[in-house]
């Protein structure tokens, strides 16, 4: 299991010390919640501060977009050369059309679910993504309760890659700790995210490891 820390439970004072802080601990990615406050009831980061996190980052970053206008904003952080932008199928009519633009850009594209979006609404166009992002809370917010159902929904999406896509990885994002990602693993979870489980912990390096089963 790969764990991609969420810097939204970071220290906003401190952004550059604590994203720094878990790339030493040894995450294997950097997952950035963009907000809009239209998608979301919650506004964070743009470019301009996703650019010192890229800084401090030794590690790739992974762009969670909860945003309307999907487009602007994966021309906004397409020059931060991340590994992954993944955008939310609910918020886009031309989700193929996205697809095209994000790997045009050297990026590699994921599509992110909802916690009430079932797996078969993305089933054709899975064979053009290389991620799918599975919410496990309702976006907006860090601290959430993770929603045990992504678990059966996580098994019912392998089994639509397995046929579609093999290749394509499956990441799960909210309320994830030391007990659920067992379960998550036998589900073929290949990437958790995990803020507040990694930041409250006293150690980053001892919260990160837990999680790499
Ligand atoms: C929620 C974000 C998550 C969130 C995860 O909208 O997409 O990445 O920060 O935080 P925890 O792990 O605390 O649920
Ligand atoms: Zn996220």
């Amino acid at each position: 299991m790969k764990v991609a820390p969420s810097i939204l439970s970071a220290d906003f004072g401190n952004l550059a010390r604590d994203v720094s802080a878990i790339c030493d601990a040894g995450c294997d990615y950097v997952h950035v919640d963009v907000m809009d406050g239209h998608f979301v009831p919650n506004l964070t980061i743009g470019p301009v501060v996703v650019n010192a996190v890229e800084k401090a980052a030794t590690k790739p970053l992974d762009i969670h977009l909860m945003v309307e206008n999907n487009t602007f904003f994966v021309e906004l952080f397409a020059p931060l050369k991340p590994e992954f932008i993944s955008f939310h199928i609910e918020e886009e009519k031309h989700a193929h059309r996205l697809i095209q633009k994000i790997r045009s850009l050297g990026i590699r594209p994921a599509v992110t679910l909802n916690p009430h979006t079932p797996p078969e609404k993305i089933e054709y166009i899975l064979e053009d993504i290389d991620m799918v992002l599975l919410m496990s809370v309702n976006p907006g917010f860090g601290g959430q309760k993770f929603i045990p159902n992504v678990i059966a929904k996580a098994t019912r999406l392998k089994e639509l890659i397995q046929k579609y896509n093999p290749n394509c990885l499956i990441e799960v994002d909210g309320g994830v700790n030391d007990k659920n990602v067992h379960d998550l693993r036998k589900a073929g979870v290949d990437i958790v995210v995990a803020g507040s489980y990694v930041f409250k912990h006293e150690s980053y390096k001892e919260a990160i490891s837990s999680l790499q089963i």
